[in-house]
């Protein structure tokens, strides 16, 4: 009875919340890209119970294939989720297809090199994509994470707020993390970002990091935990090269970027506007234009919904726009080495 009510029942609010969880219900994900990054999301995404679908393209039909039936084996114990390997005509009608194909940087590499390599692999996924699904999200994964998500955004000919990359989402969460292990508390009490770069040029933006609203000076006063600029500089060190100090151990680093992809897909699947540091083509902010970077983003069900112009510290500014120029450069020798 309860549910010919919901199927029946006239329009009114109640109704499309209702409508809103079925179409949650029937939400399709595809990650191209099956590798330890892809993989570990697809993971981490069928444990969520987000998503009805999961489909797993890749090159390597194979791995896609071996991928597809040891998460489908995990569905026993998991939310009920139909998972397998596909093709690109399996994007058509899915809520978000993320990119995470193609290498890192392998030894001897220069940032230029890996940003030409997955260019073009990020590309002519993007291009797929969007051919068969005209009304694609894409967030990319694949790094350099920002010159890629132009470059798909770019090829794909889809408006900007529907193709972004995660950006410093892992940046964030690293520098909150560190933040929370120093200050003694949750780190999802420690409200803090890093915007600009997902790399080295990436900024933290001490002038607006709080606990329960207080600055993160007097909550450590508090707490008897000091955030001096020894302790700044040390704890935003340790954020920044994290991925060089995780890789020198394991080899490449997938938990944590999957974890966050599972987060900005569930803000869009079930309409959030969650806040969340994410890279997107900008058109504006700080008078920057045409360069995806990552700033507070709040992401619902059509993808980036408003980009936030933070009130940032003087010297906060000038790194955000060194980080432009960063990443302006590398689109450009990017542009000159396709000869565009
Ligand atoms: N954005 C972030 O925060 C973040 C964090 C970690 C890793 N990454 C990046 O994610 C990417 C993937 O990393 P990984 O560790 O999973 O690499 P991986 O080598 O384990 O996997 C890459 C996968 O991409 C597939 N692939 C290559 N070309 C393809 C194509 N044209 N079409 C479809 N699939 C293709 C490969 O077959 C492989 O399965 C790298 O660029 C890495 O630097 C990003």
């Amino acid at each position: 009875m309860v549910g010919r009510a919901i199927l029946f029942a006239p329009p009114c609010r109640l109704t499309g919340t209702l409508v809103d969880v079925n179409e949650q219900q029937l939400a399709r994900v595809v990650v191209v890209g099956a590798g330890h990054v892809g993989s570990t999301f697809a993971y981490a995404l069928l444990l969520s119970g987000l998503a009805a679908e999961i489909v797993l393209v890749d090159v390597d039909r194979q791995r896609a294939e071996g991928e597809a039936m040891d998460l489908a084996h995990a569905v026993p114990f998991a939310p009920a989720t139909r998972i397998w390997a596909g093709k690109y005509g399996d994007c058509a009608g899915a809520a978000v297809t993320v990119i995470a194909a193609g290498p890192g940087q392998r030894p001897g590499d220069t940032r230029l090199d890996l940003a030409r390599r997955n260019a073009t692999i990020v590309g002519d996924i993007a291009l797929r994509v969007a051919r068969e699904n005209p009304a694609a999200i894409i967030v990319v994964a694949t790094n350099p994470v920002d010159v890629l998500t132009h470059a798909a955004w770019r090829v794909s000919g889809l408006p900007r707020e529907r193709v972004f990359g995660s950006g410093t989402i892992l940046d964030t969460a690293r520098f909150r993390a560190l933040l929370a292990e120093h200050l003694g508390v949750d780190a999802r009490s420690v409200h803090a970002f890093i915007v600009g770069e997902h790399g080295d040029s990436e900024v933290p933006v001490w002038s607006l990091a709080n606990v329960a609203g207080m600055g993160l000076s007097a909550f450590g006063e508090l707490v008897g935990a000091a955030v001096d600029e020894a302790v700044r500089d040390e704890l935003f060190r340790r954020t920044r090269d994290a991925a060089y100090a995780i890789i020198e151990r394991k080899g490449a680093t997938f938990f944590a970027v999957a974890a966050g992809l599972v987060r900005i897909v569930e803000a869009i699947l079930r309409d959030q506007k969650t806040v969340l540091s994410v890279s997107s083509v900008v058109d504006g902010p700080y008078g920057l234009r045409d360069v995806a970077l990552s700033l507070p983003t709040v992401i619902g069900r059509g993808g980036v919904e408003r980009v936030l112009e933070l009130p940032l510290a003087a010297s906060e500014l000038e790194g955000l726009r060194r980080s432009a120029s960063v990443l302006r450069v590398a689109l450009d020798g990017l542009d000159r080495t396709s000869g565009q």
